[in-house]
């Protein structure tokens, strides 16, 4: 199976999570968009969405389905999203597509996280992608200087601004042994908007597309 078709079949496998009247918090990413295709096909079986950044929201109104704000929503019921690794207690690395922050939020308020991987994504420690960081301007070297201390070689994603009007450190070189302790100390550095360890609200189901 490519890596392409787990993507596809991991995020046709998260349908059987949605339940008609639910407001559906949505992800970003290759592989969220086609789980935005499947609920496409079922628009008219759900309330709404709630996305997780500018990208997900045009492609869900492209396609009609509604998208409401967080804030008018409350705790949602189920969330799907992607990864860019995933380790064996569900702790994940996101933040590939710079969407980490709202991600995050949603997450958190919802009380079942469905995470759509292709099995390429599953590792034993996470670390080999680089965990990104999003930060405020001013604090980019700053927060680049503390990193180091973790052993990481902070890069910045020159040319990137998040929807938030932040910008993005990529940490190479990590082995995060202890993701729950790391992502704990990272949000510690003064300047740091928010780490793409999900280690705190990890995701409760890892769909890879193999299941049956
Ligand atoms: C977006 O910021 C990320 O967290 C994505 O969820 C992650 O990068 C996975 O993306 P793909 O589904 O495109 O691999």
């Amino acid at each position: 199976m490519s890596n392409e078709e787990g993507k596809r079949r991991a995020a046709r496998a998260a349908m059987r999570f949605v339940e008609p009247g639910m407001i559906v918090g949505v992800g970003t990413g290759s592989t969220v968009a086609h789980f935005i295709d499947a609920l496409a096909e079922r628009r008219a079986d759900i309330e709404a969405t709630v996305s997780s950044s500018e990208q997900s929201t045009r492609l869900l109104k492209e396609r009609g389905i509604p998208v409401r704000e967080l804030n008018e929503t409350g705790e949602l019921a189920l969330y799907v999203d992607g990864a860019d690794e995933c380790d064996p207690h569900n702790c994940l690395i996101k933040g590939g597509g710079a969407a980490l922050t709202r991600e995050k939020i949603i997450a958190a308020a919802s009380r079942q996280f469905v995470c759509i991987i292709d099995p390429s994504k599953k590792v034993g420690v996470l670390g080999k992608f680089p965990l990104p960081v999003e930060v405020i301007p001013m604090a980019r070297s700053l927060v680049a200087r503390a990193l180091v201390k973790f052993g990481g070689n902070p890069v910045w994603r020159d040319g990137v601004v998040t929807d938030n009007g932040n910008w993005i450190l990529d940490v190479h070189g990590l082995r995060i042994a202890d993701p729950l302790a790391l992502e704990s100390e990272i949000n510690q550095i003064v300047g740091v908007v928010t780490v793409g360890l999900f280690a705190a609200r990890r995701a409760d189901v890892v769909l890879t597309g193999e299941e049956t």
